[in-house]
């Protein structure tokens, strides 16, 4: 059997000598507060009376009869050879003069800085755990190959002798670079020498860094609307004034945009896939944004968050790959072509501005984890990211067509359902004028995950929708989870 794990460590007490209260009592009186407030868990192990004794520097008979005196009261067990617990069980309501302060209904006004006023009023969503139904942007993880990843993550840790368990490089492992150096020429179409490419925690961490080494306060930034909510937030956050770009049939729409907004610093799009209308952006306009941003001195950030999936013809070559003068950020991400928390993006940074990312790079957390770089870097080399890729877009295909499938046969007095033929998501347009955070709500209370448009948008836009990722739901489910959709709606 193994050993036990060790007891709490206690170091939130610590006797006071000169105090009028005798040593057995202070501790005794910490102990009951630890496990009534919850400090202590329920059957979590407490210190050894040696250890304890050692740590405050008092006799083990002090801390002995301490615990006794818990046991006897009910605040702890003893077990034979393993050591003295918290009692099972134990109510911490029990003793409510005990309890943790409750939080004030009210909190004191805290001056906050500008910055922070504009992080405070963002609107991306924060993320975390199961979701369920349709929210966009979440990969296939229940047919996410576990066993074969845990392999490359535990080659990971003990390989290099365990150099990986230490900081990795800040602008990210060699091996990494030069895997996604060659991901990019082959997926792409694009040449990016490894010295060019910063790995970092996620494409938005690459968002934070770009706004920070290129933005100053006031300039202005094009921005696809709808667009993007947590790239356009950090844009916003460090001050820039971020101008509401439309979309037309061809991507990001120019001609509003300069007639409109002049001398931008940035300009933020998704020309692979608009987020979230699902354009791809014409050749033409391609060539035309590049043009502007060569002639005045703009800098492009290309999101190709999920150009991994297209279900029919071939992609366009990336933005950057047209780049010849060097004024695209190109960034890419693993959130989606394998899952989130593995939190691994990267950045095509232009030549001459690497030590300065690099630098950033250390500002913001150092580096991402060693131990995922090196197993995602192997994974890639053995050609187990592009079979992933493969893979994947099978599975995304087959759920796309059933979600449309189920939509049409129960939706269809409600929604106007646009085809994709890429991505994770599609549109679902509302029809008799619902209004889309109504109808978001709406399929919330009934279980039902979505996202509404306008949470995309600075600036109204002219419809109502709401976007529904098919990726992340298994197939045999999407049907009964549109039914309830349909209920829901329905009693609109
Ligand atoms: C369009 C788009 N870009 C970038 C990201 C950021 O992804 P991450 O920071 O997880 O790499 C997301 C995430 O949802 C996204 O939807």
């Amino acid at each position: 059997m193994p050993k036990p794990p060790g007891g709490a460590l206690l170091h939130g007490f610590s006797v006071d000598r000169a105090s009028p209260v005798p040593i057995y009592r202070q501790l005794d009186a910490a102990l009951r507060r630890f496990i009534l407030d919850g400090t202590l868990r329920p059957a979590q192990k407490l210190p050894s009376t040696r250890e304890l004794a050692q740590d405050l520097n008092v006799s083990r008979i002090t801390v002995k009869s301490v615990y006794e005196q818990l046991v006897a009261e009910g605040y702890a067990e003893a077990r034979t050879g393993a050591g003295t617990f918290v009692a099972q069980g134990l109510d911490p309501d029990y003793a409510p003069s005990f309890r943790l302060p409750r939080r004030r209904a009210k909190p004191p006004e805290i001056e906050i800085s500008d910055h922070a006023k504009m992080i405070t009023s963002s609107k991306a969503s924060i993320r975390h755990g199961k979701t369920d139904g349709f929210r966009p942007g979440v990969p296939a993880l229940d047919v996410f190959p576990v066993k074969a990843w845990n392999k490359y993550i535990f080659d990971a840790m003990t390989s290099h002798e365990r150099r990986n368990l230490s900081y990795g490089p800040v602008t990210g492992s060699a091996a990494l670079r030069q895997a996604v150096s060659r991901h990019l020429a082959d997926a792409r179409g694009m040449q990016a020498d490894p010295d060019q490419i910063v790995i970092t925690s996620g494409a938005q961490q690459a968002f934070v860094m770009i706004a920070f080494v290129l933005l100053d306060r006031g300039e202005t930034v094009w921005y696809e609307n709808p667009g993007h909510i947590a790239g356009r937030d950090i844009m916003q956050a460090m001050g820039a004034r971020v101008a509401p770009v439309p979309i037309d049939s061809e991507g990001l729409d120019l001609d509003v945009a300069m007639s409109r907004y002049p001398n931008p610093t940035v300009i933020f799009t998704t020309p692979s896939h608009q987020q979230p209308l699902g354009t791809t952006m014409s050749l033409v306009r391609r060539l035309a944004l590049l043009n502007y941003a060569q002639e005045n001195g703009a800098w492009i950030i290309e999101d190709d968050y999920d150009s991994e999936f297209r279900y029919r013809g071939r992609p366009l070559p990336a933005l950057s790959a047209l780049d010849t003068e060097r004024r695209v950020f190109y960034v890419g991400t693993f959130s989606k072509s394998m899952f989130a928390s593995m939190r691994l993006g990267y950045i095509v940074v232009p030549p001459g501005l690497v030590d300065t990312f690099a630098k950033a790079r250390n500002l913001l957390g150092q580096s991402s984890s060693a131990v995922v770089e090196s197993a995602m870097a192997q994974f890639m080399d053995d050609g187990r990211f592009v079979e992933h890729i493969r893979k994947m877009r099978r599975v995304y295909r087959e759920r796309r067509d059933i979600l449309y499938d189920c939509l049409l046969r129960d939706c269809a007095d409600h929604l106007d359902v646009q085809p994709t033929d890429a991505g994770m998501h599609m549109l679902a347009w509302l029809k008799r004028g619902i209004d889309d955070q109504t109808a978001h709500s709406a399929l919330l209370d009934a279980g039902i995950e979505s996202l509404p448009l306008s949470v995309y948008t600075s600036e109204p836009i002219e419809r109502q929708a709401l976007v529904l990722g098919f990726s992340g739901v298994g197939e045999k489910r999407i049907p009964n989870l549109v039914s309830r959709m349909a209920k829901a709606l329905a009693e609109f």
